[in-house]
């Protein structure tokens, strides 16, 4: 891995709907394609040597879409996991999850545990997936563990700082994200890992998600290598 491989990158996956309207079919034929695009990515940072990868799988307000999208959505989720555990982790890659996690189907739960469980010993690659993830409401859990401890007396309000607050957030365990891809050519950040990505890269790019190529992946770190990251410095 070259200094300039990002080490976590991180991936809002969007424009399934858009793919699939654009061929008169159902919505739920772009998330299938869509599922396809993420074995590829999964694929290039196998090849690049990037440690950590997030997908936005699925945000708190995804409980908005209709009925049948969601099942879809969690369907696709599960059969991800089953079919990619085995291959992926004989691929070194370890899975891990992010989210409110106890309100998704109790099927979903067992099988992302099922997936952490097989891979956990894995060390190329941590894919994490967020799953009915918002980055406020990973701050709300942050900042109501940090008030429980006060409360308890185990923590003193002049220990919290940006370090400390990091220890409580989901992502504890791993750097804050190098690079954010976007897909579909939209410029917001869509409540994902708000707190992790203050100096992140941003990397939006035009095509739709099922489309995505392991190539554009390798194209994103590029142009992540001539970025300077000077942290508010000059
Ligand atoms: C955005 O497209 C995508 C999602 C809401 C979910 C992402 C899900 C997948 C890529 C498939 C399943 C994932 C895994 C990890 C197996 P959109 O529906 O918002 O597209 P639109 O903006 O064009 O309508």
């Amino acid at each position: 891995m070259s200094t300039k491989t990002p080490r976590h990158i991180a991936v809002i996956m969007d424009g399934n709907g858009r793919w699939a309207r654009q061929r008169g079919w159902p919505r739920s034929r772009g998330h299938l394609e869509g599922a396809k695009a993420v074995r590829e990515c999964v694929e290039g940072c196998l090849d690049l040597g990037v440690e950590v990868l997030t997908l936005y799988a699925f945000s708190t307000d995804n409980w908005q879409r209709p009925k049948e999208e969601i099942e879809t959505l969690m369907g696709l989720l599960k059969r991800f996991l089953i079919e990619y555990t085995k291959e992926m982790g004989s691929m070194g890659v370890r899975f891990e999850a992010i989210g409110r996690l106890s309100q998704i189907p109790a099927d979903c739960q067992r099988q992302i545990e099922a997936a952490r469980k097989a891979t956990s010993l894995n060390q190329k690659l941590t894919t994490i997936l967020a799953v009915n993830y918002s980055g406020r409401t990973e701050i709300v859990d942050a900042v109501k563990r940090v008030a429980m401890e006060v409360r308890e007396g185990t923590l003193e309000v002049d220990q919290i700082d940006s370090e400390l607050f990091h220890q409580y957030l989901y992502t504890s365990r791993w750097p804050d994200p190098d690079l954010l891809i976007r897909t579909s050519g939209e410029m917001r950040v869509s409540n994902f890992l708000l707190w992790q990505l203050s100096y992140t890269e941003i990397f939006v790019m035009e095509k739709l998600w099922p489309d995505f190529k392991r190539t554009d992946l390798f194209e994103a770190a590029e142009h992540f290598a001539k970025r300077q990251r000077r942290y508010g410095g000059v």
